[in-house]
């Protein structure tokens, strides 16, 4: 695949056992990249009630008594009434998200869908209906962590097996003779999600990403964040002003950590297409999450994201991500002519280090230079620079920290 820097191992390494604890069934055909509102979060009238919430609740955990929902949640939530609903998350044209408590914890729930039925129904079972001859455990692994590969543009040309033996082949997995259907069914709609597939790949890969906890049905649940609209909308606030200002440049060098960590740290760039304050969270440690990651591509699923028919540059542009028109080719360009880190300092940290929220401070000698090299980050600009803007901002920001301002 071109374009995808190879650094020993990583994804490739330890992607199949992860993924093979995930995919246990067989996908049929692609799976499809939803289409997406913009902007949703300003139409408040859009947000769900808690009747909703608990509607979709009451319906999956029906769903799991009528044994067409599995998964580990499931009895917490629908017997022994140890997870609890909260409130919902949510807007009506996104995905369904609930705020609950877990076994006194706070969890938050998630499915693209509202009900278990709306995802595409898993063909396999209903061959196995007919009487076709029964499908191994193992082969629907194999088939399963393919096709997540494939659809994570991760697996490689003529690749029509995922690696075996010793990076932890699925035959190392706990041997399990039979799958009901309701745990196929339930998985097979987990897995039509790409932010589920994307966060189980990553999973103990990245800091960045939010921890799964379980899953029950189509739902699955990660761990509670304090979210970007609340701290965003907070960050500057008078109170505390001094702690306030050390939190935002800690949190500054934890979004450059996602950065760096994101372009080196796998076999492939991820490339962040959706970037506003309300998709990442912060950790009590102050360590940025990117919480809405259905916008979130290994490189070589971006190229073919991006490599699309054009008039103009105009038409090369998905979300956050832009390349250019090859206006002789009338095709545009398959590699990103932004950065992750171009669009984070023109959304996120512009806004924060700008001389009208700094206030007085705004003249002090590494303020100006922070403020610079935050300029000088967002414009547009050779994704060789990228690097040096980087280091840049991390030393001022480090320096910032230290001399506590
Ligand atoms: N792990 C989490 N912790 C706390 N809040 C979350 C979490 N995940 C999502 N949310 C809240 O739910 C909202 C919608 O979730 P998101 O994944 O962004 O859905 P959508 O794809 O519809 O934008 C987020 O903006 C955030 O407020
Ligand atoms: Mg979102």
């Amino acid at each position: 695949m071109s374009g995808g820097r190879r650094r020993p191992g990583c994804c490739r390494i330890i992607l199949a056992p992860l993924l093979a604890c995930a995919a246990f069934c067989l996908l049929l055909g692609g799976l499809p990249l939803r289409p997406r509102a913009t902007d949703k979060d300003v139409f408040l009238s859009d947000a769900c009630t808690d009747e909703d919430g608990k509607r979709i609740l009451r319906r999956l955990c029906w769903d799991f008594a009528e044994g067409s929902a599995a998964g580990d949640l499931c009895p917490d939530l629908c017997v022994r009434g140890l997870m609890v609903y909260q409130r919902c998350l949510y807007y009506e044209r996104g995905k369904k998200v609930m705020a609950v408590r877990w076994r006194g914890r706070p969890v938050v729930l998630k499915s693209q869908l509202e009900n278990l039925s709306s995802y595409r129904p898993l063909g396999w079972l209903e061959y196995q209906d007919a009487g076709a001859e029964d499908a191994s455990p193992l082969a629907i692994l194999h088939a399963a962590t393919l096709e997540v590969r494939r659809w994570l543009g991760l697996a490689g040309e003529g690749e029509d097996d995922v690696e075996e033996g010793a990076h932890g082949s699925p035959a190392s997995l706990p041997a399990r003779k039979i799958y009901s259907r309701a745990e196929l069914t339930s998985m097979w709609s987990l897995l039509q999600q790409e932010e589920y597939a994307f966060l189980r790949v990553l999973q103990d890969l990245s800091a960045h990403v939010p921890k799964v906890l379980g899953s029950c049905g189509h739902f699955y649940a990660v761990e509670s964040l304090s979210a970007g609209h609340a701290w965003d909308r907070n960050i500057f606030s008078l109170e505390n002003g001094e702690q306030r200002a050390t939190d935002v440049h800690r949190l500054a060098l934890s979004f450059l950590d996602m950065v760096r960590h994101f372009d080196d740290d796998f076999a492939h760039k991820v490339h962040l297409c959706d970037v506003k304050p309300e998709n990442f969270a912060i950790r009590k440690d102050l360590t940025v999450v990117a919480i809405d990651v259905d916008m979130a591509f290994f490189q070589p699923k971006m190229e073919e994201i991006l490599g699309h028919q054009c008039a103009g540059d105009d038409d090369c542009r998905f979300f956050d991500c832009t390349s250019s028109c090859d206006l002789a080719a009338r095709h545009c360009r398959r590699q990103r002519a932004n950065t992750n880190l171009q669009v984070i300092c023109q959304k996120i940290f512009r806004p924060w280090f700008s001389p009208t929220l700094l206030g007085a401070k705004a003249g002090l000698p590494l303020q100006v230079e922070l403020q610079r090299a935050v300029r000088e980050c967002a414009a547009p600009g050779q994704a060789a620079v990228d690097r040096d803007v980087r280091l840049r901002l991390l030393r001022v920001l480090t320096r910032l920290l230290q001399e506590g301002k």
